[in-house]
């Protein structure tokens, strides 16, 4: 097959953590080894760089936080690896969510002090439906924190995911002295303020007495015994586990301190899978088909009010991408041809000829796409498993200026395809209602709303807890339910039936009184 070489080269994957657990300073490591950026430092400083070299977000000037998502590529012992960047703020999750459905695996960052944390929850929830592979990475090995055998069984448990250590701390905090790499078979040492593993030696018995030449008796001893219950405890590491999303392999550094990153990205260009078969609602699409195909996870749009511009972020599932080639929308039937596509090499966005599955293509876009659409070269596909999730927040949405009724539904209807919020209608009174996972969505929203169509709205509050997207074989007691929860009842943009629940109580009740009916918290089911 033609582009066969170029597609296992790549590995496409994305770094996510509850904020401050360390996904930016590990990001800059990974960028630092790959060449891609030459001084720590450059990862934090593009959070400011992006918003001062493009208007994109005026927003993320304003409230100094990343609401962009976006792509940094680049080279690594002969592979090409494409890290989909997320937004830290969990207001913006539901971006983070859609990233996931881009990448073919996933590094779960955690702070050894802190544990799983909320958000590293909900991002596992949606690598687990998806059956992404996931890389946990134990963060902050130079402070103190959990003992590393309670922290594997927390996230066993929170996580819901098996683990299986392939390296191990040898002490922590000040006292760190480094890790053995079970995966390699090494013993890998550290030193404070050093920014590099300072001493590594093959050591495949760890009984072997070699090992108290390197560290002291004590530790030995305890490494010894820990590698003993390791074996003991934990199933022996095997890829193909690892690749169908059952086990999740680990390992423990300091990012910071650029400590165990190397041993990571080492490990997982071997491990880590390469474009993987991609489903469509017509079949499977497999990458190193030669026919171009490929789906829209992202709009981000352009804040500038001159120019209501976008990128569409494309993920290429199969094939070759070309400049200037015509290619189908399909959800158009229109033949589309893009002059100017961009590519993310390192923290450089710039125009590309061709591109490959497992990349992302950027295309300037005026309104053409929805998250969701696909692209093709002919055929009529389309690619599924883009979920919308229960969104947390409601609000009704209202016109706050008559004159401007046209723009503002435009306007709602275009940050929807975007993929910012979440619309439901009333069907009892009509009534727009929008739903988010944070309050700060409804601020971007009425301020795009006002800056980029001139339109003005108003939120007035609704007490809701959850929207249901709900389904029955039993026509009459689905008939029933919505004649009797009429004033909760709502259609999505699809034309759904969405059940607006106000509160946890009596969406217990309702699924207890209606028990043939089934309530979805998330809109792919
Ligand atoms: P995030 O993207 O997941 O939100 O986390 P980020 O990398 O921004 O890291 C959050 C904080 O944790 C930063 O400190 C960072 O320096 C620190 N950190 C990351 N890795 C390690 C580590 O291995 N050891 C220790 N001790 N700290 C680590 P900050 O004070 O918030 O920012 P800064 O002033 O250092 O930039």
């Amino acid at each position: 097959m033609a582009y066969s070489e170029e597609i296992r080269k790549r590995r496409t994957f994305a770094i996510v953590s509850h904020p401050d657990a360390g996904k930016t300073t590990l990001t800059e490591k990974l960028l630092l080894f790959g060449g891609a950026i030459h001084v720590a430092g450059a990862v934090k400083s593009n959070k400011i760089r992006k918003t001062a070299t493009s208007d994109w977000m005026e927003i993320e000037k304003q409230r100094g936080i990343s609401v962009a998502t976006s792509v940094m590529a680049f080279d690594y012992a002969d592979h090409k690896i494409n890290i989909l960047d997320t937004p830290g703020h969990q207001d913006f999750a539901e971006d983070t969510f859609r990233t996931l459905t881009a990448v073919d695996s996933v590094i779960i960052v955690i702070d050894i002090a802190k544990g799983v944390e909320a958000q590293t929850r909900k991002l596992m929830e949606v690598c687990r439906m998806r059956k992404t592979p996931v890389i946990v990475f134990v963060n902050k090995m130079d402070r103190d924190g959990k003992d590393p055998f309670d922290l594997l069984d927390e996230i066993e448990e929170e996580l819901q995911i098996k683990v299986r250590p392939l390296s191990w701390p040898i002490d922590m905090g000040q006292r760190f002295k480094g890790v053995y790499n079970i995966y390699e078979e090494k013993l890998d040492l550290y030193t404070p303020s050093k920014q590099f593993v300072t001493e590594s030696v093959e050591i495949k018995d760890i009984n072997s007495p070699e090992l108290e030449n390197h560290i002291d008796p004590d530790l030995a001893a305890k490494l010894r015994s820990d590698l003993e219950l390791i074996e003991g405890v934990y199933p022996a590491f095997d890829v193909e586990t690892y690749l169908k999303g059952d086990i999740a392999p680990v390992f423990f550094g300091s990012a910071l301190n650029n400590f165990g990153v190397k041993e990571l990205l080492d490990c997982f260009i071997k491990i880590a899978p390469s474009p993987r078969p991609v489903q469509a609602i017509e079949r499977v699409v497999d990458p190193e088909e030669e026919n171009f195909t490929g789906f829209v996870f992202k709009i981000h749009a352009n804040m500038d009010p001159n120019h209501r511009s976008c990128i569409a972020f494309v993920k290429i599932c199969s094939g070759r991408f070309e400049r200037n080639v015509n290619y189908k929308h399909v959800r158009y039937d229109k033949w589309m041809r893009f002059s100017s596509p961009t590519a993310f090499m390192a923290q450089k966005k710039e125009t590309v000829d061709e591109a490959f599955a497992g990349d992302i293509v950027g295309l300037p876009d005026t309104g053409n796409f929805k998250i969701g659409d696909t692209l093709a070269s002919g055929e009529n596909l389309h690619f599924k498993g883009l979920p919308s999730f229960s969104p947390e927040m409601f609000m009704y949405i209202e016109n706050a200026d008559p004159m401007k009724a046209k723009q503002l539904n435009k306007g709602i209807e275009q940050l929807m395809d975007e993929g910012v919020a979440q619309l439901f209608t009333n069907q009892f009174n009509g009534r727009k209602i929008i739903g988010t996972v944070g309050q700060l969505q409804f601020e971007v929203i009425q301020y795009r709303l006002l800056h980029e169509y001139g339109a003005q709205c108003r939120w007035e509050p609704i007490s809701l807890n959850k929207a249901c997207w709900i389904e029955s074989d039993n026509v009459e007691m689905l008939d029933n339910f919505m004649k009797r929860k009429v004033q909760y009842m709502a259609l999505d943009k699809d034309g759904r039936n969405v059940y607006l629940a106000d509160s946890a109580y009596v969406l217990t009740m309702a699924q207890h009184d209606f028990p043939d009916i089934r309530f979805h918290f998330t809109s792919e089911f």
